[in-house]
């Protein structure tokens, strides 16, 4: 996809060709297994920022630097090692403290065996020396760990350590490999993030996850000129590694507030939302409200990822003109908890049992899937009787929120009152209703159709699926 800049001269194309048939050697090579390498072969992250600050000021706060430390993971695979006496505890481990599990420091999950160095998660030294990969899906990764840093460039020669070319950096099978979860024992698939993404539209035409996660375009492939590490040359596009999802939560209790905010801006990035209400309603009428909410910005489900943990919903609240509450679906109650959501976009597991379950550990088959997938449009229909003694005009609002996990289950692990998870408006829309003898000039405030303006041009924003060029 990266504008002829790698591969124009003969010479680097021969050079691909070459590395491509070494490739085909070493990438059929078996994933790297448990304590196949020693914490000593790789190299800390501090040693890395002193040639290339900026990417490591990027990746500094993200959810890659934090899979290891961040609290949620840790309490969850406390549960997780208990409920399976220990089975899954190099499973969770390679993903959220890969150096951590080929340098066989963990398990045991309690960490007591890990240096400090496997704590970082998934880091540059782990990153970098990525050297294949046996496929898809829960981590087949190969790794060499030593001088040579693996990369998307083909024609960098630092002088610090040696560069080895693989066209794996700029695929999405890269990031494929960790963000497909399939249960090790009973073949669920838990996590589709990469094989949803194959099947969109976005893996037809190959808008990768580097093109939305690792530049500054959010939603599209935008490049970003500038030198990757000091003394290298002036590149027409540097990767961004501030590889931000969704999660605000967690990096704002581990102080990234950077993080946090560039996740609130991806979300209200990713789904546009459509409104109707009626012009007019008489006391004691039946109004209908109807909301369509399009994936419009994700090259993947909303939510993906541990989707039975996320929750997006849609609140719609009607008040009169005295602040009166008329209608209020999905709202919070005095616990936290969701209230008459027409409905949660996430996944419900069921246990062995057929119970549902957030445990997904545990999860033997899928009960629901109600996940927004990439650029589908989804109606929501609201509908009530308007009492008597209200004041006019009626005002709607209509939200859609993302929330990385239920307030319930975060009480349940840390404790009530520790955290509260933050709810983020993706989107939102108002309009007003009014009485039926309002004259027209009265009438100020426009209240919205069924949005067709605003589809058409949404439909022609994602006709222009932007690639790399
Ligand atoms: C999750 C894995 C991951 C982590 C963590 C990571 N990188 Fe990268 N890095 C990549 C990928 C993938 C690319 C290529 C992206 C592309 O070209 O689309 C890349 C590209 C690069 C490049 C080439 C220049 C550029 O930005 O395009 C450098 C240099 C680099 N990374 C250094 C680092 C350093 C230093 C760190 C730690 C601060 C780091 N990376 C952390 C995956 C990672
Ligand atoms: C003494 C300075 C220095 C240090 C320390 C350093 N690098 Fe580099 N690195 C560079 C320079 C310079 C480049 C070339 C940039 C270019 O050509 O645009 C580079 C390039 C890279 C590339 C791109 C390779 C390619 O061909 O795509 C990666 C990946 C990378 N470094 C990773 C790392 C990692 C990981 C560490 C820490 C273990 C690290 N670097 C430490 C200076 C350094
Ligand atoms: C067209 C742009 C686009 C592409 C392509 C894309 N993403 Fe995303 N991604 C987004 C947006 C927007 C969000 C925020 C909405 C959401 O949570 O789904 C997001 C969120 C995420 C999240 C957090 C999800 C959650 O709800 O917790 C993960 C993880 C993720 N992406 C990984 C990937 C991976 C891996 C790929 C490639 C297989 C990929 N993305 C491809 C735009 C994209
Ligand atoms: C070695 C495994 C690994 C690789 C490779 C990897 N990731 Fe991740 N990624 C993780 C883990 C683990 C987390 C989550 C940590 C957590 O939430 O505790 C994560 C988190 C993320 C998030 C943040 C999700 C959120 O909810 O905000 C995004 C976005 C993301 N990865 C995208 C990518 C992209 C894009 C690539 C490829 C360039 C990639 N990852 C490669 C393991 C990996
Ligand atoms: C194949 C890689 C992989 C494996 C194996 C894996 N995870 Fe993850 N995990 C991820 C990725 C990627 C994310 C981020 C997805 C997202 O943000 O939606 C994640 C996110 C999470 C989160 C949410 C963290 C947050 O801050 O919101 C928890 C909790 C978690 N994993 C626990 C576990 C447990 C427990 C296990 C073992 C039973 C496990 N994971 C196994 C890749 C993996």
């Amino acid at each position: 996809m990266r504008g002829g800049f790698i591969r124009n001269s003969l010479l680097l194309t021969s050079t691909v060709l070459l590395l491509a048939v070494i490739c085909s050697f070493s990438c059929t090579a078996e994933p790297t297994r448990f304590g196949e390498h020693s914490v000593n072969d790789f190299v800390s992250e501090s040693t890395c920022k002193q040639c290339h600050a900026v990417i490591h000021n990027d990746w500094e706060g993200t959810m890659h630097y934090n899979a290891y430390l961040d609290p949620f993971y840790l309490e969850e695979v406390k549960v997780a090692s208990h409920d399976t006496d220990g089975l899954v505890d190099e499973f969770c481990s390679r993903c959220h403290t890969p150096i951590g599990v080929v340098s066989g420091e963990i398990p045991p999950i309690d960490g007591s065996g890990m240096s400090d160095i496997s704590k970082h998660g998934v880091q540059c030294d782990f990153c970098h020396v990525i050297s294949g990969s046996d496929g898809i899906g829960n981590a087949p990764f190969i790794v060499t760990p030593g001088n040579v840093k693996w990369g998307p460039f083909g024609d960098a020669t630092p002088s610090y350590h040696e560069t080895e070319y693989l066209e794996l950096y700029t695929q999405a099978e890269y990031c494929g490999m960790c963000h497909e979860v399939i249960h090790p024992v009973n073949g669920l698939v838990i996590d589709d993030t990469y094989s949803t993404w194959k099947d969109s539209q976005y893996g037809k035409d190959n808008v990768v996850c580097q093109d939305c996660h690792m530049t500054g375009g959010i939603t599209e492939f935008k490049a970003n000129p500038g030198r990757a590490g000091t003394g290298g040359p002036k590149r027409d596009h540097i990767s961004s590694h501030d590889i931000v999802g969704a999660n605000a939560f967690i990096p704002e209790i581990m102080g990234a507030q950077d993080v946090a905010k560039k996740a609130i801006e991806r979300l209200q990035n990713a789904a546009t939302l459509q409104v109707s209400s009626p012009e007019t309603a008489a006391e004691e009428s039946e109004v209908t409200i109807m909301a369509s909410i399009t994936n419009s910005g994700a090259g993947h489900n909303i939510p993906t990822g541990v989707s039975e943990i996320r929750q997006v919903w849609l609140e719609v609240r009607v008040t009169d003109n005295e602040g009166k509450e008329i209608y209020h679906a999905g709202a919070l109650d005095s616990e936290r908890n969701i209230i008459s959501a027409k409905l949660i976009y996430n996944t419900v597991l069921g246990d062995s049992e057929g119970n549902a379950t957030e445990s997904f550990w545990l999860a033997e088959s899928m009960l629901e899937d109600n996940r927004i997938g990439p650029e589908e449009t989804v109606n929501e229909e609201h509908t009530f009787i308007l009492p008597e003694d209200i004041t006019y005009p009626l005002k709607v609002e209509t939200i859609l929120n993302y929330r990385s996990a239920p307030q319930e289950l975060i009480d349940k692990l840390f404790g009530q009152g520790t955290y509260e998870v933050p709810v983020i408006r993706m989107n939102e829309m108002s309009s007003t209703i009014y009485h039926p003898d309002t004259p027209m000039e009265e009438r100020t405030e426009a209240t919205p159709g069924y949005g067709i303006v605003a589809a058409t041009m949404s439909l022609l924003l994602m006709m222009h699926i932007f690639k790399r060029k």
